[in-house]
């Protein structure tokens, strides 16, 4: 349990909220763990048929703890981080996400893992990895190139630029953009529709739609390689305690 993290059952839906507000829902190791057991429960709950994931308004997740990252272990294989991206490729039961705000880091590459994500046109999604000297984490290097093709997925991979809702919905990032006084309720009303069609038939679809996971654990086994190796270096140290001490 975190407070950090809310999570309740409602008409067949599992609200799964990012409560870090003070600093703008970045997931810390214990949120991890909590996310990681939170949705063990709702995989396990019969009662719960879709999960939805919710930051606040104007804030879905401003990605990793960047202190946590002075932990040259933080992303380490067997870590809470490592365990929620490999459950992420598991989850049976369709996800949707409500965004609004900053989307950045892990706040945009849990999306990719999404299977419908509505978000305000104030949402800043980034993939600011390189520009702090680590690399693409939770799949996206495989995903996104995928969803979005090579070179757009290289320019959003290696440049690190913010982009917004307009971008994220012409590279099928997102499904709808919805005002922000309506968004959240929007969401509801979608994954409330949703938990009420078949199970077993939603369940079905959205496991013939996901066919390569075996390939995606290996790519996030590959990234945390990666990511660990350069979480050590002083260049990536340097630029966590710039953003840390400013
Ligand atoms: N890790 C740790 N702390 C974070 C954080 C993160 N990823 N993102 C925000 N915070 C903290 C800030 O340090 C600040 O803490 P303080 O009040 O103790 O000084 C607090 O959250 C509020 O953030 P602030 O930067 O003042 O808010 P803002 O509205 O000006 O900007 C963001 C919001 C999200 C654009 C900005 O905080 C940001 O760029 N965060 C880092 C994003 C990032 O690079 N994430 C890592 C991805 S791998």
């Amino acid at each position: 349990m975190s407070s950090f993290v809310k999570f309740y059952e409602e008409k067949g839906v599992f609200h799964l909220e990012l409560h870090r507000k003070d600093k703008k829902n970045a997931l810390n190791t214990e949120m991890y763990t909590a996310l990681v057991e939170a949705l063990i429960h709702a995989e396990q709950d019969p009662t719960v048929h879709i999960i939805l994931f919710k930051g606040g308004n104007n804030c879905f997740c401003a990605g990793n703890d960047i202190a946590d990252f002075l932990n040259e272990d933080a992303i380490a294989p067997g870590s809470p981080i490592s365990n929620l991206l490999h459950m992420l490729v598991d989850i049976k039961k369709p996800m949707i996400a409500a965004v609004s705000g900053p989307a950045i880091g892990i706040g945009t590459t849990l999306l990719l893992h999404c299977d419908l994500v509505y978000a305000t046109n104030n949402t800043v999604f980034s993939l600011p990895f390189v520009n702090l000297g680590v690399c693409a984490e939770a799949g996206s290097s495989y995903l996104l190139r995928q969803q979005i093709g090579h070179v757009k997925a290289s320019e959003l991979l290696m440049f690190g630029d913010a982009f917004d809702s307009d971008t994220a919905l012409d590279c099928g990032i997102i499904n709808e953009i919805v005002p922000e006084e309506e968004y959240w309720s929007y969401a509801i009303e979608k994954a409330e529709a949703l938990a009420k069609k078949p199970q077993q038939s939603l369940l079905a679809t959205k496991s013939l739609m996901k066919t390569e996971q075996e390939q995606l654990h290996a790519v996030i086994d590959a990234e945390i390689a990666q990511f660990s190796k350069l979480l050590k270096t002083e260049e990536a140290k340097a630029i966590f305690k710039r953003f840390l001490n400013k």
